[in-house]
């Protein structure tokens, strides 16, 4: 009787087939407008120009740096292209963490702290006489001028340094290291995450050609026809897009689908009204959205007999990988009841089960909007090459993807159902997308030298 109760709570957060492919034409509709070369400016969906054309043809060869800045871990990397093999080594890599005092600074700290973390980095690799060509993973939205100046457009996610918007994050970078003076970077190419995971993969996969990312934030981008990318001269080939997807709605058209939880998770973050359909889906949100549930169930007496306690009530305390660790095979309850003596809440058998069937349906919702949502690029893709059926493969990453259990298989039978011409195969990154910013890199700069 109580999990039918709660089931009224639920409803909202599940959606129908019919519901997920309206959702899909819009986010289509979006991307045509995000395209144009008139229409951009107001489009939700940025669909932004990467300068990523080509795609490795195995003669790039030499040592590089890369930085990956905007998920989880803010990583440096030394990495090496091999020419014969068409390998990409990681030679070392470095994890540096970011304090939230400098996520939330100035843009002159969090630079001078990056430009630091690298120099400690090439002591340790025994690299600072070298001048070395820079592979930048930037994991947020970004005007790009040419593959080396990028302007960012906004923060997203659990960033917000002042004085960054609107300017170049390469000036910016070169800046800092200059600053300090006691080393240089060669040629810079900057990539959005997706990128970067996007040409990882297409190492292992020519058919690579989507990249989407599922952890704190969401996005993907995908090979568009140059002759649909009217912001940039040219109509021959390809060129990476990248959708910043986690837009979509930003203008209001994702209202009915909307909950009331999802209205308070966007109000009450540091970037109110920006990354709606990102803030339905994503890592840094849904453990968010679950808290609320949980709380408005025990406050109408449906959970915890009616209480709850300080730490439910603290926002962020009920994190992401809870979901994961609840919906788990084996150990999902035990974990659930360790998960709830630990935030002080004090629960009976029915109690699991409701935690655990609120915290499936947020995840399933996830799934399905990404579902969605790469459906539609699989399916402009698609009708780009007039086919009738489509086999392509898409790279991806993020904590959510990795960590959660069933979310992976969750999205992968959405996808088959919305999108039944698509036959997608998924490719987990290997080493995240240090690699695939240094082969980018590496091809503009055979590029660069082939036209000199
Ligand atoms: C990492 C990539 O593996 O995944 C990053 O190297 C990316 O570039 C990240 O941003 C996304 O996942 P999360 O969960 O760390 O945000
Ligand atoms: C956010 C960023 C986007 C990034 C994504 C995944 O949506 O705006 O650039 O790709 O997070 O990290």
């Amino acid at each position: 009787d109580t999990l039918r109760k709660v089931q009224q709570y639920l409803k909202p957060f599940q959606l129908s087939q019919a519901k997920l492919l309206e959702v899909s034409a819009r986010l289509n509709q979006d991307m045509v407008l995000g395209l144009g070369k008139t229409t951009h400016h107001k489009a939700a969906v940025k669909m932004l120009p990467t300068f990523v054309r080509a795609t490795p043809d195995g003669t790039e060869k030499g040592d590089f740096l890369a930085l990956d800045l905007g998920g989880t871990n803010f990583r440096v990397l030394h990495v090496r292209v091999v020419e014969e093999e068409q390998k990409v080594l990681k030679m070392d890599s470095q994890i540096c963490a970011i304090p939230k005092e400098i996520m939330l600074g100035t843009g002159e700290q969090l630079f001078d702290h990056i430009a630091a973390c690298l120099s400690d980095f090439l002591v340790s690799q025994n690299l600072k006489g070298q001048t070395l060509p820079l592979g930048f993973t930037f994991s947020f939205p970004c005007e790009q001028i040419e593959i080396d100046k990028s302007i960012l457009i906004r923060w997203t996610k659990g960033f917000n340094c002042s004085g960054v918007e609107g300017k170049d994050v390469v000036t910016l970078l070169r800046e800092a290291i200059h600053r300090r003076g006691d080393y240089d970077i060669g040629s810079v190419a900057m990539v959005n995450d997706t990128v970067g995971t996007m040409m990882s993969c297409g190492y292992k996969d020519q058919s690579c050609e989507i990249g989407m990312i599922i952890g704190t934030g969401t996005n993907a981008c995908y090979m568009e026809e140059m002759r649909n990318v009217r912001r940039v001269e040219g109509e021959d080939g390809r060129m990476c897009i990248n959708t910043e997807w986690g837009g979509f709605g930003d203008d209001g058209s994702l209202k009915d689908i909307q909950t009331e939880f999802d209205v308070e998770v966007d109000e009450t973050s540091i970037n109110p009204g920006v990354h709606i359909f990102e803030k339905m889906i994503s890592g840094m949100y849904l453990g968010e959205i679950v808290r609320l549930l949980l709380v408005r169930l025990a406050e109408d007496n449906l959970l915890f007999r009616g209480r709850t306690s300080e730490a439910l009530r603290t926002p962020f305390t009920f994190e992401t990988k809870f979901i994961s660790e609840i919906e788990e095979q084996d150990d999902g309850l035990v974990n659930t009841r360790r998960i709830l003596t630990e935030l002080g809440l004090e629960r009976e058998p029915v109690d699991c089960a409701v935690v655990r069937l609120v915290c499936e349906t947020i995840s399933q919702r996830s799934a399905d909007l990404c579902a969605a949502a790469l459906a539609t690029i699989g399916n402009r893709i698609r009708t780009n090459r007039g086919l009738s059926h489509l086999k392509t493969t898409v790279g991806v990453d993020g904590t959510v993807y990795r960590k959660h259990p069933k979310f992976s298989e969750k999205l992968r039978a959405t996808v088959r159902r919305l999108a039944p011409e698509c036959d997608i195969t998924f490719l987990v990154s290997e080493d995240g997308s240090g690699k695939g910013a240094a082969m980018v890199t590496a091809v503009a700069q055979r590029l660069a030298h082939q036209s000199r």
